[in-house]
């Protein structure tokens, strides 16, 4: 009987980003306007179409630095690196026949470049940039005509990158749209939208995501496909029983993406949650039995932190979810540390970042242990990683916070590998500072790499190694022992 020790050989280290959060060059080579461009500074979750600034038209301008920032990548040894393929530059409204052929030649340099710096390459197909078009035109993922132009997309992804792209990820952090996130994840208008809506917009992700499987199983047999979840570690605030019941229906709103993604059918308590809610899935025999032959490959999940959830929270969210405006009503204190509304009680046993978000790297191995117990698959971790406000002085960041951070994460990565868990990557969002989703800020840097550009979009774009670029690139370099 063999026990792994450690960090497998050939464990995939790299770094994760976005599309809509660097590339910029938003309206280049035939380019349309995606969800993400028409989210203004400081606004989350709603358009604005008359903004002055919009932080993602030119992000840092990865479109005409691609070269320069994947060989940084390159010289701190990723073994893997994640990214999403912008859709609106492929197909601009969503709606054409035809590719635009001059968005698929920048992902073939790109891809090139990847390749000749040592990388395998993991593309999220759906990262929060839908076509604005098909957001204006359809509502979004509403409406069940998004599965065939998801499709078509994927189709010819898949043709294109067979052979190249060895991992695809199908939507990321599918299930947000539940979380308020509606537009990003689904085009859908969040002042009208309904739990319905989201719902019925997720049921169509997941056809669309199985379809995704069969698709790029049948065009290029090698390939792995995953599901992106968002994963929070769920504490009950006290002893009380009560409050543990909470944490387990809590889970099961995140566990509902991942248990239809892997098991391949919607789990009882979906159903008597949607009855509880009035909520009437339209679905097809054929929708359903798409869903249980095409399972994703591995499990990918998204971790930044822990919550905290009580019985006072659930009467919250009931009420949040009966109320047609989504203001919470009421006492929204335990809310806990969420990544929404920012509002709530924290964890006393835990320190917090600037931006409020609770610093536990024993929540990752919680999390690690608690999805490989449910699902006992391949486990990638597509997100981590710690953003904050920073500057440079003498030509670097000496960011030790972030390297400590990073520490104590491998080391709970470390722990769950040894006790049999088969994660086979680590990707640290953000290794060169991006966009924030949340905010749009610049200013909150997640990078190994600092980039010249304020929250106004000012800066000349130029390139810098913090000094965790050297450490991480040590620690890929020992496998996850020189820590
Ligand atoms: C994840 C998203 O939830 O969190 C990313 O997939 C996002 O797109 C990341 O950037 C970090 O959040 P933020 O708001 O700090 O950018």
């Amino acid at each position: 009987i063999k026990v792994q020790e450690t960090f497998p050989e050939g464990f995939l280290w790299g770094g994760a980003t976005a599309a809509n959060q660097y590339e910029g060059a938003y309206n280049e080579d035939g380019k349309l306007p995606s969800v993400a461009d028409v989210q203004p500074h400081g606004v989350f979750g709603y358009p604005d179409r008359s903004a002055k600034y919009y932080p993602t038209h030119k992000g840092i301008d990865f479109y005409h630095h691609y070269k320069e920032d994947i060989a940084e990548f390159g010289a701190m040894g990723f073994k893997v690196y994640r990214t999403s393929v912008a859709w609106s530059r492929i197909f601009p409204t969503g709606e054409e026949d035809q590719p635009n052929e001059k968005g698929l030649e920048f992902y073939d340099k790109m891809f090139k470049e990847l390749k000749d710096n040592g990388m395998e390459i993991m593309i999220t197909i759906s990262h929060y940039e839908m076509p604005l078009h098909l957001a204006d035109k359809y509502g979004g993922w509403k409406d069940r005509k998004m599965i065939e132009f998801f499709d078509k997309f994927v189709t010819v992804m898949a043709k294109r990158w067979k052979g190249i792209v060895k991992y695809w990820l199908t939507f990321n952090e599918i299930g947000n749209n539940i979380h308020k996130m509606e537009w990003m994840t689904a085009g859908i208008d969040p002042t009208t939208s309904t739990l319905q809506d989201n719902y019925q917009a997720s049921h169509h992700q997941f056809v669309a995501s199985s379809m995704a499987v069969k698709t790029i199983h049948e065009i290029d047999p090698d390939a792995k496909v995953g599901s992106v979840i968002e994963y929070k570690t769920i504490y009950p605030m006290s002893c009380d029983p009560k409050d543990s019941l909470v944490v387990t229906t809590e889970k099961q709103r995140g566990y509902f993406f991942s248990d239809v993604q892997i098991r391949g059918e919607y789990p009882g308590y979906a159903w008597e949650y949607f009855k509880d809610n009035d909520i009437e899935i339209e679905y097809t025999d054929e929708d359903m039995e798409l869903i249980k032959n095409y399972p994703v490959d591995f499990l990918s999940f998204t971790y930044y932190r822990s919550r905290i959830a009580s019985k006072d929270y659930l009467e919250s969210v009931q009420k949040e979810t009966n109320s047609s405006d989504k203001e919470v009503e009421g006492d929204t204190s335990y809310r806990g540390d969420d990544n929404i509304l920012n509002t709530g009680k924290t964890n006393p046993y835990l320190e917090l970042t600037p931006s409020g978000w609770s610093v536990d790297p024993d929540g990752l191995y919680l999390a690690l242990e608690d999805l490989y117990g449910r699902y006992q698959v391949p486990i990638f971790i597509a997100e981590n990683g710690l953003g904050v406000k920073e500057e440079l002085i003498d030509g670097t960041v000496n960011d030790t916070y972030r390297m400590e951070f990073l520490r104590d994460h491998i080391i709970s990565m470390k722990k769950a590998i040894r006790n049999g868990v088969d994660l086979f990557g680590y990707a640290w969002w953000g290794p060169i500072d991006i966009v924030s989703n949340g905010s749009g800020q610049m200013s909150k840097r997640y990078g190994f790499i600092y980039v010249d550009r304020n929250d106004a979009g000012e800066g000349t774009l130029k390139r810098y190694r913090k000094k965790s670029f050297y450490w991480y690139k040590k620690v890929i370099a020992s496998n996850g022992e020189d820590l």
